[in-house]
């Protein structure tokens, strides 16, 4: 290469490093505005922990840390629970893309991945991209270790659920309309989903990840039933 094609070579990169710069930076805003009003634990702290453990893990994996980033920006945008529908909210996803000039392979990647998220009904499907596969693990390891604890409570406290009930046990079967509409204590939340959710992990470095924070769960429910029962 002469010393005019690595320039030429430096410039591009750099305006494509300015161009993702921009992306992200517009996505923040947009993504803090859409979840302003949220209280079903979408919050924006919720997406700077996935965005930042999804780096992570994009870093440990080899994977395009550009997409994890992006992805894990927008991926709560398209939630039922904070878009009304999914249909509608990836429309707003796709929108916002659009509308902000992303390239048309990063939209359909950063897409792919987002549908697949918010897939709601009956079996998720299976995430098919190492990006989308670490987003995701991203998301799962949020829900669980002390963030997730905490989360779980601060859930449960604004639906008004108790903390713990022994007379209740943990649901091992439901519908999904069960599973969202039922007032189960919190407690219960752990055997249903939390626990399970570290066989779930799609990467190697999540799975060690999910591990420790599972072992962290374990410890937590061990001491609240020894304080419940008066005996620590
Ligand atoms: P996601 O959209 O990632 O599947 P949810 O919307 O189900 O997650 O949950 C958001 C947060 O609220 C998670 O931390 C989750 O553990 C917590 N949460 C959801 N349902 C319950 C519940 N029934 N009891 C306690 N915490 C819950
Ligand atoms: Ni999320």
């Amino acid at each position: 290469m002469t010393m005019d094609e690595t320039d030429a070579t430096d410039a591009t990169e750099n305006a494509a490093t300015s161009e993702r710069e921009r992306l992200l930076a517009a996505a923040e805003i947009f993504v803090r505005e859409a979840l302003a009003h949220d209280s079903s634990g979408h919050d924006w702290s919720h997406i700077e922990r996935v965005r930042r453990i999804a780096q992570v893990i994009a870093r440990e994996e080899r994977a395009d840390s550009f997409i994890c980033e992006l992805a894990a920006l927008l991926h709560d945008v398209a939630d039922v629970k904070i878009a009304g529908d999914t249909a509608t909210g990836l429309a707003r996803v796709r929108g916002w893309l659009d509308a902000h000039r992303c390239d048309p392979p990063t939209t359909a990647r950063v897409m792919e991945i987002i549908a697949t998220m918010s897939f709601a009904g009956g079996e998720r499907p299976p995430m098919t991209t190492l990006e989308g596969k670490i987003v995701q693990d991203a998301d799962r390891l949020d829900a669980i270790g002390a963030v997730g604890v905490a989360r779980a409570f601060a859930y449960g406290g604004a639906k008004g659920r108790a903390l713990h009930d022994p007379a209740q046990a943990p649901r091992e079967r439901m519908t999904a309309a069960e599973y969202h509409s039922q007032p189960t204590p919190t407690i219960n939340h752990f055997y249903e989903k939390l626990l399970l959710l570290k066989d779930r992990m799609n990467t190697p470095y999540a799975r060690q990840m999910a591990e420790r924070r599972y072992q962290f769960m374990l410890t937590f429910l061990d001491q609240f039933y020894a304080e419940w029962d008066g005996r620590s």
